[in-house]
């Protein structure tokens, strides 16, 4: 979604804002502009399309001034055109704004306006909002009293960050609800604001979070931070560890790529610390997780989008079986509308790699609004799910840029698969001796993922069979099920090949009809209890002329005989299986992409943090 950046100390605004806004290019968005502030002027840039057209634009038309803002829009309300894409100045052209966010009442207040004789330059909800803060200091008010009483005034979850002309020393931001995240950045004599950290990483590693509700005043030496009521209040700083390189491409031609080669380390950094391979006890401290919950609990709900949810439906097996606690998952997006049944009983686990996704933050808030115990795991530390949330565990995945998921789907399976283990533990319902088989086995894994990753040859070479297909249809079934819909998701969100997931067993009962001469279907048809099933699914598929790609296990004879094309993985215990499964489908994916031309990193209409319902 929109990526926001700011800059007020003693250097050049204008370098430090667009390298920001690079670095938040990942998020998705369609337009980009920057407003620097000097000597009591606000100049701005706007562009549509790629940040390289403003950068041109800001090289033949340069910005001086050590105040600023920039913004990377993704289009919610009118065209991803130059007049739409943020900063928006007010009609005075004192006040200048950038938002995250969708001003629910927009209309209303737009129309209201227009009565009192506004006229608007573009056709977006945040121009509203300047105009409501600029009325405001017309009539003699600061700029932080406009914008807190300019929130008051606005329903949704929105940030805001403004600049005023006749108060040049500062920058104010403001959250309102589960609005995208600004993170503000305490540098010496310079202070940064961002929407995302990898933004500011490069300037410090002191940052602070704004909460939903707070408003913070930067100045070129302080940080002020005021609570809803306007009280200062002390937020905690917090000191990121992460690299600014890992947040770079490197040596591999997309973030994509790199994050999928990246597994194997990211799964022995989600392992490290956390299991004692001599007793197979694991350890997950920051889960608040006591005997008494673990035994009181009655059920579990994981809650999640898209890809994450995908990972809940793989947990729900794995605790299901080891901790015989019932598990129910319930998408995040429509959690909150279906007056779920959770109590004092209920533990609602949510998973995000952004912690920052709408749909999820209120679905952990209608959560913990019925007394629900709710945690959380989450990839970017410090994010809002993180902190909300009574427990939760960390990816330990590193930064992901690329939009597609894929390192921060395989290594929530382990977190989910540890957390399985431990809830056993605690609940009686794992012998010792197991305990220890799932611990061996767990330690075994990182290297399994490097064995497949080594096969990507095989997946290329089947990529080429699927580039110009334009339907694909995935089966899987029990554990590998879910697998299936996370392979569909990767191929349609960056190749836009249609693609659908289905359990293996519900073709007959519809999809089975779609088979025809040719359609490829992908069949994750490992060695487990399900073979032989998945077996007479993949005859089933041939018998209509469907071409089979199976995702099969080593030396599986029957399976090289039957289909069209095979991605072997090694033999591996079934409840880790998704994770080496998941592998070979998220290359497919980008390789008939690039095969296909397709931006990988950014693809169309999609955003990395969706922090808009
Ligand atoms: C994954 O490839 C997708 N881009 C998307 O489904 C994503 O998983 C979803 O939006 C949830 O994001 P989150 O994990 O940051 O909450």
């Amino acid at each position: 979604m929109c990526g926001i950046v700011g800059y007020i100390g003693g250097q050049a605004a204008t370098p430090i804002i667009l390298n920001g806004l690079h670095r938040l290019e990942y998020r998705g968005y369609d337009s980009a502009g920057l407003a620097v502030l000097q000597n009591g002027t606000i100049t701005v840039r706007r562009e549509a399309g790629k940040l390289e057209r403003l950068q041109t634009l800001v090289r033949a038309q340069p910005l001086q001034g050590n105040t600023g803002i920039g913004h990377t829009r993704w289009a919610t309300h009118g065209e991803p055109t130059q007049r739409n894409a943020h900063p928006h100045l007010g009609p005075r052209q004192r006040v200048v704004l950038v938002h995250n966010g969708i001003v629910e009442n927009f209309l209303e207040l737009r129309t209201a306006l227009q009565a009192q004789g506004a006229h608007f330059q573009s056709e977006t909800d945040s121009e509203v909002v300047v105009h409501l803060i600029e009325a405001q200091l017309e009539a003699g008010v600061a700029l932080a009293a406009a914008m807190r009483s300019t929130m008051a005034q606005l329903r949704g979850a929105n940030a805001l960050v403004a600049m005023c002309a006749d108060e040049p020393d500062k920058i104010v931001a403001v959250r309102m609800g589960n609005s995208g995240g600004i993170v503000l950045g305490l540098g010496q004599d310079e202070m940064f604001l961002a929407s995302d950290i990898p933004a500011i990483l490069e300037h410090t590693r002191q940052m602070i979070f704004l909460e939903p509700g707070c408003m913070a005043v930067l100045e070129r030496s302080s940080c002020t931070v005021s609570d809803s009521a306007g009280a200062i209040i002390q937020a905690p700083v917090h000191a990121i560890t992460y690299d600014a390189a890992a947040a770079e491409k490197g040596n591999y031609a997309h973030f994509m790529q790199k994050e999928i080669h990246e597994q194997v380390h990211a799964l022995t950094n989600t392992i490290i610390g956390r299991v004692d391979f001599t007793s197979g006890r694991v350890q997950l401290p920051d889960l608040n997780l006591t005997p008494e919950l673990a035994r009181r609990a009655k059920r579990m709900v994981i809650t999640g989008c898209g890809t994450a949810a995908h990972a809940g439906m793989v947990g729900k097996l794995m605790i299901e079986s080891l901790a015989r606690l019932p598990v129910e998952v319930s998408i995040a997006s429509e959690f909150r509308y279906t007056d779920p049944i959770v109590d004092r009983d209920t533990i609602v686990l949510a998973i995000s790699q952004s912690g920052e996704t709408a749909d999820t933050l209120a679905a952990i808030a209608e959560a913990a609004t019925r007394g629900a115990v709710v945690w959380s795991i989450v990839n970017a530390i410090g994010s809002q799910a993180m902190r909300v949330a009574h427990g939760h565990i960390t990816m330990q995945s590193g930064p992901e840029i690329g939009v597609a998921s894929t390192k921060a789907f395989t290594t929530p399976l382990v977190d989910l698969y540890m957390l399985a283990m431990l809830l056993g533990d605690l609940r009686g319902t794992l012998p010792a001796a197991q305990r220890l088989a799932l611990a061996q086995d767990l330690a075994r894994l990182p290297d399994l993922a490097g064995s497949v990753l080594d096969r990507e040859p095989q997946v290329q070479a089947v990529a080429q069979a699927l580039q110009h297909t334009s339907h694909c249809m995935y089966l899987g079934r029990g554990i590998n099920m879910p697998i299936a819909y996370e392979g569909a998701l990767k191929l349609k969100e960056i190749s836009y090949i249609h693609a659908e997931g289905y359990p293996a067993g519900e073709m007959k009962h519809g999809p089975i009809a779609l088979v025809e001469p040719g359609l490829p279907v992908i069949c994750i048809a490992v060695r487990d209890q399900w073979h032989e099933k998945m077996l007479s699914q993949v005859e089933q598929v041939r018998a209509r002329g469907g071409m089979v790609v199976a995702v099969a296990t080593d030396g599986d004879e029957r399976m090289a005989q039957l289909a069209d094309h095979v991605l072997w993985i090694p033999p591996v215990p079934w409840l880790l299986s998704p994770v080496l499964t998941a592998i070979p489908l998220q290359l497919l994916a980008y390789h008939v992409a690039l095969l296909r031309g397709c931006d990988v990193d950014q693809p169309r209409n999609l955003a990395k943090s969706v922090t808009v319902e």
